[in-house]
């Protein structure tokens, strides 16, 4: 299982958190992008990813948690290090045309789910996309619980991928720590994101994780 760590929450400034990141084995750092649409909060700015993103050591999956993902799939494409670009598959938008605009630009496309949201209501994109996210915790804020009804869905998209050989990774994003991983067999990539960033060690956390 691969690990992405996400910046979202942490101890640390943000550029610290990422030089620290940057110096562990973990195999993407998660970027959480809100601009006070899709979720009511925002964190950095378009600038401030593309500044501090620069010349990250890292592949980058970023979750765009915006209502209108187009002018940020423009902007944070331009990363050399971003693998994929994650849209929300509850947003009012048309996904395959924004699915085939990310393919365009040259990067991997993901479609996220919420804790609501179904599988079957994301059955039509699978065949297209490069990622899954299946979120574990309502999107907004770091350190929350994971909703464990969540985790039936990795089962779910795994017998899809086989039954339709479609090659879609899965990952799984919001409470997930040493105690709840043990709940995500079957995931490709566990995102992670306070139980690293809020402690003083997070290689040790990344290794509990493996
Ligand atoms: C929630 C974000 C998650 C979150 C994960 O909106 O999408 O990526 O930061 O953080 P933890 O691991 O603390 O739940
Ligand atoms: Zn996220």
């Amino acid at each position: 299982m691969k690990i992405s760590v996400s910046i979202l929450k942490s101890k640390l400034p943000r550029s610290k958190c990422i030089y620290d990141v940057e110096k562990t084995d973990a195999d993407f750092i998660h970027v959480d992008f809100m601009d006070n649409t899709f979720v009511k909060r925002s964190t950095f700015t378009k600038d401030e990813v593309l500044e501090l993103f620069k010349n990250s050591n890292k592949d980058l999956d970023i979750h765009l948690m915006v209502n209108h993902p187009k002018e940020y799939i423009d902007a944070f494409s331009t990363l050399k290090r971003c693998k994929y670009l994650i849209i929300h598959s509850e947003i009012n938008h048309d996904i395959s045309e924004l699915i085939e605009y990310i393919h365009f630009k040259g990067k991997k496309a993901g479609i996220a789910i919420n804790p609501y949201t179904k599988v079957e209501s994301i059955k039509q994109y699978l065949e297209n996309v490069d990622y899954v996210l299946i979120m574990g915790v309502i999107p907004g804020f770091g350190g929350q619980e994971l909703i464990t009804s969540t985790t039936m869905k990795i089962d779910e998209l795994i017998k899809i991928r086989d039954d339709y050989d479609y090659h879609f990774e899965i990952s799984f994003d919001g409470g997930v720590n040493d105690d709840t991983i043990k709940l995500l067999d079957g995931v490709d990539i566990a995102v992670s994101g306070s139980y690293i960033c809020m402690s003083d060690n997070y290689q040790e956390k990344i290794n509990t994780l493996r």
